[in-house]
């Protein structure tokens, strides 16, 4: 039996999608286990390029049971139209895609809440997705969510007149005092002017997901204990990345949920013991969306830059880039317990004379660890970089370590140097296939 859960070492955007489309060529289940549709994956393969949301990334291959677990929150509209997305591509999924009657919705009144909340802390916001994830696992914590069992167990209606009733007076209440015109995300614009919402809509639109979404919802514990049982082959994807854990990464710079591999165990109702393997997808620079402190971060001027361009696969946002920062990725191994890397991206770095690794920081002037450091003290650090000479040559096609440029080599063994963990997969492109295997 093994069960590897897939996480990533950084901010999120590692190439986890990637990753995973790769291993479940020999998985029998892949399942996500926290987050919601915050998470952009992107799987490039041979039915085309995806940027999954909800579903596992392994959703690709007829012989996969896809899960969505008890610890992920669901934007139901979001997860349908990603349903017919990866349909109409030619995909069958029906009868292999099952999700946890436990999953918590997101509400319409969560995403107003989330835009709320944000447009209040005005310069301190945290850069949130704005797609309702804060509130829903808040309510979820506070025991005011609601679920897919809502409906099984004929409570929703019931459930959801309490929460109008209480969400309608904070929205009506902070949506006065805010301005109506400067949100980003396309619609959230209409649900965060403050407007009170309408039980009776909000009824019939979550009952026509749910009858939409009806065969799908199960209880999933018997399914993955069957599994288990038979020694099938599990694969659990991770969302947004270790740095982002709500008690790991940089608080309030962080997402809602828990996020480590440890996080898989209650996400889907899997004994701790039963996990395998731990493989952290870790990019060869770093990158973060949002708000937070990113000590090697570079300016939008910086030579290097310019290869590092990148576009957030849910919001669209540019992403902050900068040199690979393995301060926190040694960390966040120690904190998953990651058995190896899987370092993505490493075809980008072509063409750069000189590449930096940050190896260590320094608060005034004070050699530090990452755990030491506590909020606004990381904006502050100062980081501590060892100098790399670069490869000209495009790595793009290469299948063998020993192919690659030497200075490539070199850079590989100094990720494992200093992060302390053996590098056994190496990305040289974002097809499916453009992988070195160690
Ligand atoms: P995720 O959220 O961890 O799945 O990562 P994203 O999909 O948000 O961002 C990773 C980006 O890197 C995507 O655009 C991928 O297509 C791309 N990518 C992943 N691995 C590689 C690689 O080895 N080389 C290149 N060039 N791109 C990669
Ligand atoms: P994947 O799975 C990168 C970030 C947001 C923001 C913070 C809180 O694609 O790696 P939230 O909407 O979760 O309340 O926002 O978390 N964030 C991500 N950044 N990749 C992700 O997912 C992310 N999911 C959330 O940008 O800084
Ligand atoms: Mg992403």
């Amino acid at each position: 039996m093994s069960v590897t859960v897939i996480v990533g070492s950084q901010w999120g955007d590692e190439g986890k999608g990637k990753a995973i489309d790769y291993f479940a060529r020999n998985a029998d289940f892949v399942a996500r286990y926290n987050g919601g549709n915050n998470a952009g994956h992107t799987v490039i393969n041979e039915h085309g390029t995806f940027k999954i949301h909800l579903v596992p990334s392994g959703i690709f291959y007829p012989h996969t049971k896809c899960l969505m677990g008890n610890g992920m929150v669901i934007d139901p509209q979001v997860l349908l139209d990603e349903m017919k997305e990866i349909r109409r591509a030619g995909i069958d999924f029906e009868k292999r895609l099952f999700i946890a009657q436990r999953a918590h919705l997101i509400m319409p009144y969560h995403k107003m809440l989330d835009g709320l909340y944000e447009q209040a802390k005005g310069a301190g916001a945290t850069g949130t997705t704005r797609r309702g994830i804060g509130p829903a696992f808040a309510d979820k914590i506070s025991y005011n969510g609601l679920r897919w069992a809502d409906f099984i167990g004929k409570t929703f209606d019931e459930r959801l007149a309490v929460q109008i009733g209480l969400k309608n007076k904070i929205i009506t209440a902070l949506g006065r005092k805010s301005s109506r015109s400067t949100l980003d995300v396309q619609g959230a614009r209409r649900l965060a002017s403050g407007d009170a919402l309408d039980y009776e809509d909000v009824r019939e639109e979550y009952w026509n997901y749910y009858e939409q979404l009806k065969p799908y919802i199960k209880e999933l514990a018997p399914i993955v204990h069957k599994g288990l049982e038979q020694n099938k082959k599990f694969l659990l994807e991770q969302a947004m990345g270790s740095l982002l854990d709500t008690d790991w990464g940089v608080y309030p710079f962080v997402t809602a949920s828990t996020t480590l591999a440890s996080a898989a165990t209650t996400g889907l109702g899997i004994p701790p013991r039963k996990i395998s393997r731990i493989i952290g997808v870790t990019k060869a620079y770093s990158t973060r969306v949002g708000a937070g402190p990113m000590p090697t971060e570079l300016p939008d001027d910086h030579p290097a830059r310019e290869q590092f361009a990148e576009t957030a696969a849910t919001t669209g946002r540019k992403r902050r880039a900068g040199w690979l920062d393995l301060v926190p990725v040694k960390f966040t191994a120690q904190i998953n317990g990651t058995d190896a890397l899987f370092v993505t991206k490493l075809d980008t770095l072509s063409g750069i004379d000189e590449l930096k690794i940050c190896v260590g920081y320094k608060l005034d002037g004070k050699p530090v660890q990452f755990s030491e450091v506590e909020g606004a003290g990381m904006a502050r650090v100062e980081p501590v970089y060892r100098s790399f000479r670069g490869w000209q040559e495009d790595v793009r096609g290469i299948r063998k370590f020993a192919d690659l440029p030497k200075n490539a080599q070199k850079y590989i063994e100094a990720i494992e140097k200093i992060s302390g963990v053996p590098v056994r997969f190496i990305g040289t492109g974002p097809e499916r296939e453009a992988v070195i295997k160690r």
